[in-house]
């Protein structure tokens, strides 16, 4: 059967991105319909989540669906991923039949794995997801592992929204300090997001070693050179500020340290100072400014920015739940193969 996934939006023309863009628009202005009516989708959330589980909940009852939320290893029993493995471990059940089982079930499934942080050469190959995609006879939906698509489009509609047409805008992603080392994932996914609408893009982090890894930096920089946009690695904060249009910020650890984060942490301490404040904020060209969410006030950016008129977070929230709505009604309008 051949059907599609929503896994990376690198999976995705320009023009498609573009017309779930168009699509969530809709949801917004019109939030109740009938797309999902009689469809189901099961959210598995091997981490924390508030956001993305509540917004697929409701996402889905406003549609005419349904949601069941399973966290395998606490309300769901823990699953294995590798192929061929002696299952006398904690496991109870392989990936096989788990995804197949729920295919049964749903009609679309959703999973969030965030890496383990011990080898990112292991965490890089987002075993989870791709078992889910592997063994799965209904489409499946990233919630967050080492990309978070669904924040992407969320982002780039909070975007849209402020500044209309994203081509040229200058736009900042800059590393904030957080005590623990963080996924990636968000920090990847605003790379290809914003190099995707043809953005002049800095990726501004402490020092070299706080570059994502190549596989992301290498499709953003396809994505700049086909859409008419520009990336480039900045550790001047002044530099990078200066004139932007859009700062996103997020913390994440540097990949080289990977399963080392003792040694990491004198490194991420030195650099508490890339907070966002308002100083900062100060020289950009009327900057606006968005994170994710969850935020640590005042250490990731100060409540001076969290509350300023500039930041959109909580629009870009909001959008979650829009552009979720968007992917599910088109993964299940598919035509059956
Ligand atoms: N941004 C985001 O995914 O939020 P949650 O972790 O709360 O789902």
């Amino acid at each position: 059967m051949q059907f599609r996934h929503f896994l990376s939006t690198q999976d995705y023309s320009r023009a498609e991105l573009d017309e779930l863009l168009v699509q969530a628009e809709a949801f917004k202005r019109q939030r109740l319909g009938h797309e999902l009516r009689g469809k189901s989708i099961a959210l598995l959330f091997f981490n924390n989540s508030m956001r993305t589980r509540t917004s697929f909940e409701l996402g889905a009852q406003q549609l005419g669906g349904h949601a069941v939320v399973l966290s395998p290893g606490r309300d769901a029993w823990p699953i294995e991923f590798e192929v061929g493995s002696v299952m006398d471990g904690e496991a109870e059940e392989h990936i096989a039949e788990v995804a197949r089982v729920l295919s049964r079930y749903v009609d679309l499934i959703g999973v969030r794995a965030f890496p383990r942080f011990q080898d990112w050469t292991v965490d890089r190959e987002d075993r989870v997801l791709r078992g889910f995609a592997r063994y799965a006879t209904v489409p499946v939906i990233n919630l967050e592992t080492i990309l978070h698509p669904c924040q992407e489009l969320a982002h780039a509609m909070a975007m849209r929204e402020r500044l209309g047409d994203l081509q040229g805008k200058k736009y900042v992603l800059t590393w904030t300090y957080h005590p623990r080392p963080l996924n990636t994932a968000v920090a990847n996914s605003a790379l290809l997001i914003a190099t995707r609408m043809g953005m002049d893009v800095t990726l501004l982090c402490p020092t070299p070693d706080y570059v994502l890894d190549e596989r992301f930096m290498l499709a953003a920089q396809n994505n700049a050179r086909e859409n008419g946009g520009a990336l480039r690695i900045s550790h001047d904060i002044e530099a990078a500020y200066r004139g932007a249009h859009v700062v996103y910020a997020k913390s994440w650890g540097a990949l080289p340290y990977f399963g080392r984060w003792e040694q990491e942490k004198p490194v991420r301490d030195a650099h508490r100072h890339f907070i966002v404040d308002e100083a900062k904020m100060a020289l950009t060209d009327g900057g606006l400014f968005s994170h994710c969410l969850p935020l640590r006030r005042n250490v990731k950016a100060t409540d001076g920015v969290m509350d300023a008129p500039y930041c959109f977070a909580i629009d870009e929230a909001e959008n979650r739940l829009h552009v979720q709505k968007a992917i599910m009604s088109s993964l299940v309008a598919q035509p059956a193969g």
